[in-house]
């Protein structure tokens, strides 16, 4: 396809747009002598667009044309546009601030995070079936206005005067950013999935209009009006209410998150074009007459991924929890894996991603998704191999990205992995391995005796056994650094290997990385010099140390002198119930996935949680609180344990030798207390499922399914078997 829109001047309205979303028109006309064969649209923005041909919006994603690194490369989209356009035709396209021009990033240092002001490119291509055609490409012949929308920030809402008509006359201006850099959109668009309605309209104790949607999302609310023309209607978003049931929107820091419209005579109906909110409730004021539940309808925004994976047992409090992890990635795949989609964040935080990326992989096809977030992550690698803490690195010129952390930038090497695993793109290894070699060798120079020592880290992040006033858990931030930089090591050689490429060097590094790990933290009688719950998860999950058995009954221990709860932050988490479940400890994974004391999964549930939470204590047993600074309710990261669920409790793990679910493995280790499981996976070798119901004599009765064209290996009770497609039922005890 021609890349007409590579002909196309950005413009603007430059240092005139101030805070106004403006609006830019051409009216063309198309040959009457001539028959129309078709239609292409290209456009693209340093900003967000929304584009209308004739009146009608162009196509159904919204938030376009998304996030890259901006100074690398930013996507175009492509629309066939033939029914849209006759003989005479006005294009119109809005442009608002979004993640270039807004302010983005905690520190809030950015008045625009990129440029102060957006700008946009488009053409149109009229073909004839003559075989001639007529492009249209924008340039400062295009007439430019200030629009209703006043206003527009990803952190702080949109403002918008319903009474203005936009007045055409003010002068579109060139703004220079090079075409060489303009691709086709990669990435999974971003659409309104699911419509929301109110569960309860409620008055709070402080006498304030809260509509409660029952369910913590990402998006925002449409609502429908009857009023007087300057009636001004303002909706702020909230997740939580706090402990007497008042509106609580001190989480969201510095975000305003603020809907705010002026009325225009008459019925109206309103959402916002340029901004998303994460929220489960709204605050209403100025509503000029009595507000109904048929007014408002929260509208879900996400990347439109298909979804692939369900779970479902006998105890609906996982089954809640299973739910609010799809709601976590639901929330926050939103173009860039986000950390959280609510406060002044939003970020594509490497580590997040790290650690979410395999539970990702298996709820839904993330493929297009995360291939897109990598290739604007290799983008952002520096020269001497650090990732950024964040992707796109927004954080370019602050020195707050010198450094790249443990478990945040082996997202270079774990993203890639998984996804070639989940879906067998094998491509993207060819294209990461660059990446990956060059953050290995990154750690490598940062190394002494093969350890990595002295580097500043997130460490286990929100562990709870930080020490007072720090976010950071007790694990040693060098052993999780050098546990690290033997994972990425591995994953490294393992590709490498794949591309037929000669990895004897690697390979031997990973064994001297083992070597020195186990003599430098392996105390006396397999303890370690952290003895904390994370550092022997990862001991043992990354196969650091021999005996790996000997090492878990520490860890099982610390558990039960616990009361039999963790205490891992966003690096041991992902891998707590793996690494006691393979040293032979599975009924200890299910007693802490079945906890309902704090800390535990269960516990935000039996609060009320419809997503992950950031932290164990969000809300702490007396209803308060646990900080106001850092204290997300819509975090994913903890939602890693449904991994465990697909691959342990129901059994079904892919084979690296053989990706994407060619062959493939069902395993499942039952626990009466669960009851029943169904989980399915819709692989790219077909729908898989497996589950297990205990019968009340303690038979255990499996039954799962091999699709077309795939095998598995099955094991249970001890019997392993090679099947092809079918249904099959087995049966064993418990
Ligand atoms: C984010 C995290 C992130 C962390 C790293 C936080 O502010 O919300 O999820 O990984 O910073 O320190």
């Amino acid at each position: 396809m021609r890349e007409y829109i590579k002909e196309a001047d950005f413009i603007s309205l430059g240092e005139n747009t101030g805070k106004n979303c403006p609006v830019f028109r051409k009216v063309f006309s198309t040959d009457k002598n001539k028959e129309v064969r078709k239609a292409v649209f290209q456009v693209t923005a340093l900003g967000i667009y929304v584009a209308k041909i004739n009146g009608k919006r162009v196509g159904d994603a919204v938030l376009t044309p998304g996030w890259t690194e901006y100074e690398k490369r930013l996507q175009y989209f492509t629309y066939d546009v033939t029914d849209y356009i006759s003989g005479e035709n006005t294009v119109e396209i809005g442009l608002g601030h979004g993640w270039y021009a807004s302010r983005i990033g905690s520190v809030g240092v950015y008045k625009g995070a990129y440029a102060d002001f957006p700008s946009l490119a488009a053409a149109i291509a009229v073909q004839y079936t003559d075989g001639t055609e007529t492009v249209i490409k924008t340039d400062t012949g295009w007439e430019a206005a200030k629009s209703g929308v006043l206003f527009s920030g990803i952190y702080d809402g949109e403002r918008t005067d319903a009474r203005i008509i936009p007045e055409y006359g003010e002068k579109a201006v060139v703004t220079e950013y090079g075409k060489e850099k303009l691709v086709p959109a990669e990435g999974e668009y971003i659409r309104e999935t699911e419509r929301i309605y109110p569960k309860e309209i409620i008055t709070t104790p402080k006498g304030e209009t809260v509509i409660d949607f029952g369910q913590n999302m990402t998006g925002y609310v449409e609502f429908t009006v009857t009023g007087h023309a300057g009636t001004k209607v303002t909706i702020e978003h909230a997740e939580v209410l706090d402990k007497h049931g008042n509106f609580y929107t001190e989480n969201y820091r510095s975000a305003e998150a603020r809907a705010e419209y002026i009325m225009k005579e008459g019925r109206q109906t309103y959402k916002p074009l340029y901004t998303f909110y994460g929220f489960r409730y709204i605050r209403l004021s100025g509503w000029p007459e009595k507000a109904e539940k048929e007014n408002f309808t929260a509208i879900v925004v996400h990347s439109d991924m298909k979804r692939t994976g369900w779970f479902e047992c006998g105890n609906p409090k996982v089954n809640k929890l299973f739910e609010n992890v799809i709601w976590g990635q639901r929330s926050n795949f939103l173009d860039v894996p986000t950390d959280c989609p609510q406060r002044d964040e939003r970020l594509g935080w490497t580590g997040d991603a790290e650690v979410f990326c395999r539970t990702a992989c298996l709820n839904y096809d993330t493929e297009k998704f995360f291939v897109k977030w990598l290739h604007d992550l290799a983008l952002a690698q520096k020269e001497n191999g650090q990732i950024p803490r964040v992707v796109p690195d927004v954080f370019r010129t602050n020195d707050r990205s010198e450094f790249g952390s443990a478990a945040w930038g082996d997202a270079a090497t774990v993203c890639p992995y998984e996804v070639y695993l989940a879906f067998g793109n094998r491509n993207i290894l060819t294209e990461m391995y660059p990446t990956m070699k060059k953050w290995v060798d990154y750690i490598t120079g940062k190394s002494e005796g093969n350890l990595w020592k002295n580097s500043p880290h997130f460490g286990d992040w929100l562990g709870l056994d930080a020490p007072a006033g720090s976010y950071k858990g007790s694990t040693g931030e060098d052993l999780i650094a050098t546990a690290y930089y033997f994972l990425s090591c591995g994953i490294l050689v393992k590709t490498g290997e794949l591309l037929g490429y000669d990895m004897a060097g690697y390979r031997k590094l990973a064994g001297d990385i083992k070597e020195a790990f186990v003599k430098e933290y392996v105390r006396e009688g397999y303890r370690l010099s952290s003895d904390t719950q994370t550092a022997y998860v990862l001991a043992i999950h990354f196969g650091l140390v021999d005996e790996k058995e000997r090492f878990a009954e520490r860890l099982v221990q610390l558990i039960e002198e616990a009361g039999d709860t963790l205490c891992t932050g966003f690096v041991g988490t992902p891998y707590l119930l793996d690494a006691l479940t393979e040293t032979g400890h599975a009924d200890k994974a299910y007693t802490l996935l079945l906890q309902e004391k704090f800390p535990s999964w269960l516990y935000s549930v039996n609060r009320g949680a419809t997503t992950i939470w950031e932290h164990w204590d969000g809300v702490n047993e007396q209803g308060d609180m646990w900080s106001s600074d850092m204290n997300s309710f819509n975090h994913y990261a903890y939602g890693s344990v449904a991994q465990w669920m697909y691959r342990t409790v129901a059994g079904i793990r892919s084979d690296e030798k053989s990706p994407a679910y060619k062959h493939f493995y069902i395993s499942p280790i039952p626990d009466a207390k669960l009851g029943f499981v169904r989980c399915r996976l819709d692989t790219r070798n077909g729908t898989v499922t497996s589950g297990w119901t205990v019968e009340s004599d303690g038979t255990v009765r499996y039954e799962f399914e091999v699709p077309e064209g795939a095998t598995a290996t099955v094991k249970i009770s001890g019997v392993e078997e090679t099947l092809g497609k079918g249904r099959y039922t087995r049966y064993g005890r418990i």
